[in-house]
């Protein structure tokens, strides 16, 4: 009997693709041993500035804006150099090879984890943290295409199937509850700003802004506007450098969901029945009960 490669793909297990570290699944594609260990011994600096999220919930978009927000809204870095590249990931293979303690300060990076799995220098040195967090119904639909459309995931099944996984943090970098809870409680919120998704959707205009005040720069009216334009959804998705048209598809298919998707906030509404919603909700009221009003609006 022989299988086509994307059969095969489909019928791989969490054993075949996922690592265990430190308590949350890693994709072994993207994460070695050794960058790993690389990421342990990573050396911060006070001006670094970090965007941490949850997956799917406004990394790319942040890799956008930060950038231009530190180039004062010349669009050259992110036309010319790919996301990854200009804000990299922390704990991705490719970190160690990017010579990032030569980069000029500040450096702008990113990473998925959790608080509690930070290294050492982070609580030392406590660089600039920007932690974006997403309404998780859409953190859910956005995992749910994402995970059908990336090979170096576990093929996600049924929304029912996928809702558990999500829900027990059997999925990648684990439970977003656990990671929402972990840097909301940090011990030092003097060089965290948090925003959420749902407020970019609102006025990105002044995300921005504060984004850049945050970041210490102030830029005029006609700059913010400028970076808001550009990276607004329709805009940013044509720019190859941030869409990851430049990604094989054996890795990531979108033709099976495009990466850029659907940018709003409320898409769970045509993918959750209710309920799905429901216990989703009843989820949320249990383990977020400390933590009142992150999201405008209804959950
Ligand atoms: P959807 O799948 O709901 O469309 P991440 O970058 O953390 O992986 O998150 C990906 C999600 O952010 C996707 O959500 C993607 O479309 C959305 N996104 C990326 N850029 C965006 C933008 N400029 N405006 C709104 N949403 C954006």
């Amino acid at each position: 009997m022989s299988f086509s490669l994307t059969e095969l793909f489909e019928m791989m297990t969490e054993a075949d693709l996922y690592t265990e570290y430190k308590g949350v699944y890693l994709p072994k594609e993207l994460h070695s041993q050794e960058s790993l260990k690389y990421y342990e011994d990573f050396t911060f600096r006070q001006d670094d500035i970090l965007i941490v999220t949850y997956p799917k919930s406004g990394t790319t978009w942040m890799q956008e804006i930060v950038p231009l927000v530190q180039s004062e809204g010349d669009l050259t870095p992110v036309l010319k150099i790919p996301n990854w590249d200009r804000v990299p990931w922390l704990e991705e293979t490719r970190a160690h090879v990017l010579d990032l303690e030569n980069r000029a300060s500040p450096r702008l990076l990113a990473t998925h984890y959790h608080y509690n799995m930070m290294p050492a220098s982070f609580f030392i040195i406590k660089p600039k943290v920007i932690y974006v967090m997403r309404n998780p119904k859409d953190v859910l639909t956005s995992s749910y295409h994402y995970y059908g459309m990336a090979s170096y995931l576990v093929d996600p099944g049924t929304m029912d199937e996928f809702l558990q996984k999500f829900i027990n943090g059997k999925v990648m970098f684990g439970s977003w509850f656990d990671h929402v809870k972990g840097w909301l409680k940090a011990q030092d919120l003097n060089h965290i700003m948090y925003i959420s998704y749902e407020e970019m959707i609102l006025d990105l205009k002044d995300s921005v802004s504060k984004i850049s005040n945050f970041m210490g720069k102030s830029l005029g009216c006609e700059v913010i506007e400028k970076i808001a334009n550009h990276c607004v959804f329709k805009n940013m998705k044509q720019n190859k450098m941030s869409n990851y048209s430049l990604v094989p598809a054996e890795f990531m298919d979108q033709k099976k969901s495009e990466f850029l998707r659907k940018g709003t906030s409320g898409d769970w509404r045509n993918h959750l029945t209710v309920t799905q919603a429901e216990y989703i909700d009843a989820v949320y009221k249990e383990k977020m009960k400390n933590f009142k009003d992150i999201f405008l609006g209804d959950l």
